[in-house]
């Protein structure tokens, strides 16, 4: 079927207690893996394609390969940028027609964030295209280990995560609440009354970056908290790269580079289909569709069914 935008598939899961997975794709077989296991997991799903993957791979070449797997699945698919951290790339990735954007403004003071934000909402909104962006700080834990201080000093405050949210009109967002980036190892734990005091303030769907790093009873409590999409990158990174390397530690004379990247497309996949069934989103692809086919969020542009300009 045609990508979907995200704002009624995150609406659905927050009114009904469960989280959609969104998985990092950096290139073909990574969108393949996460779109095969959404169909055999019967779950909504998000692709994202971050700021790095777009200047690794470009946001057309990305965009029309998770498109073309959405079309030929029965579940729904959006395609969203993640991390756009300059208006240049919300602009790119709008233009090559991706149905869900972020941008993320939480490196910049907070009255910045909130303008640059708000302008950008009313671009995505005039497009028929919903917007995530970020209050607080999720850290980075690959610049260096962080104390549970410096993760707790940059954490959202209910309160900003109410200006915020009322000032710029996003749709979804993205707040600090104890886990980083990068992480190679699940340990994190979250911040669960932190969350629940956001959603308190936050009627609208809450997202956790820097999924890989949480423990999952942590990640089962969040979702009861408040938290709706849930990232994971770096569980993906390693879950390819460590099938290559046990393919190629076999087999040192292969150089087919379809055989190791077969491998590592059934391991990512492995992965999606366990972080799907633990968001709860597994056997909701139903369901969210005749929810969204009942809602229209956007007047209809018409602009993702613009041709891709290369
Ligand atoms: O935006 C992407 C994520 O927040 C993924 O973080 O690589 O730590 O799973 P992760
Ligand atoms: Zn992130």
């Amino acid at each position: 079927m045609p990508l979907v935008d995200s704002k009624a598939m995150l609406i659905y899961a927050m009114e009904n207690k469960f989280a959609v997975g969104a998985f990092n794709a950096n290139n073909m077989e990574v969108a393949q893996a996460i779109i095969e296991a959404a169909e055999e997991e019967r779950a909504p799903v998000i692709v994202q394609i971050s700021q790095g993957a777009i200047k690794y791979a470009g946001e057309n070449c990305l965009f029309a390969i998770v498109k073309s797997f959405a079309e030929k699945a029965e579940v729904p698919v959006v395609c969203h940028l993640d991390h756009g951290v300059d208006i240049a790339t919300v602009i790119k990735a709008l233009r090559a027609g991706f149905t869900s954007l972020m941008f993320d403004g939480s490196s910049m003071p907070f009255e910045e964030n909130i303008k640059i934000t708000k302008s950008l909402v009313e671009i995505a909104h005039a497009a028929g295209v919903p917007m995530e962006a970020e209050i607080g700080k999720v850290p980075d834990a690959a610049k260096g280990p962080l104390s549970h201080e410096e993760i707790k000093k940059y954490m959202t405050t209910p309160e900003e995560g109410k200006e915020f949210f009322e000032k710029t009109g996003v749709d979804s967002l993205a707040i600090a609440v104890g886990s980083a980036h990068r992480m190679k190892v699940q340990s994190a734990s979250l911040d669960i009354e932190r969350i629940m005091n956001i959603h308190e303030k936050v009627k609208a769907p809450l997202v956790l970056h820097g999924a890989s790093g949480v423990l999952d009873d942590s990640i089962i409590k969040a979702i009861k908290a408040g938290i709706t999409k849930i990232n994971f990158a770096t569980e993906l990174n390693k879950a390819y790269t460590e099938a290559v390397k046990k393919k190629l530690s076999e087999d040192p004379e292969l150089v087919d580079v379809r055989k190791y990247g077969e491998a590592a497309r059934e391991n990512v996949k492995k992965v999606v289909k366990e972080k799907i069934r633990l968001l709860g989103s597994n056997n909701k692809a139903e369901d969210v569709l005749s929810y969204i086919s009942g809602k229209k969020y956007f007047k209809d542009t018409g602009i993702n069914k613009m041709p891709i300009v290369e």
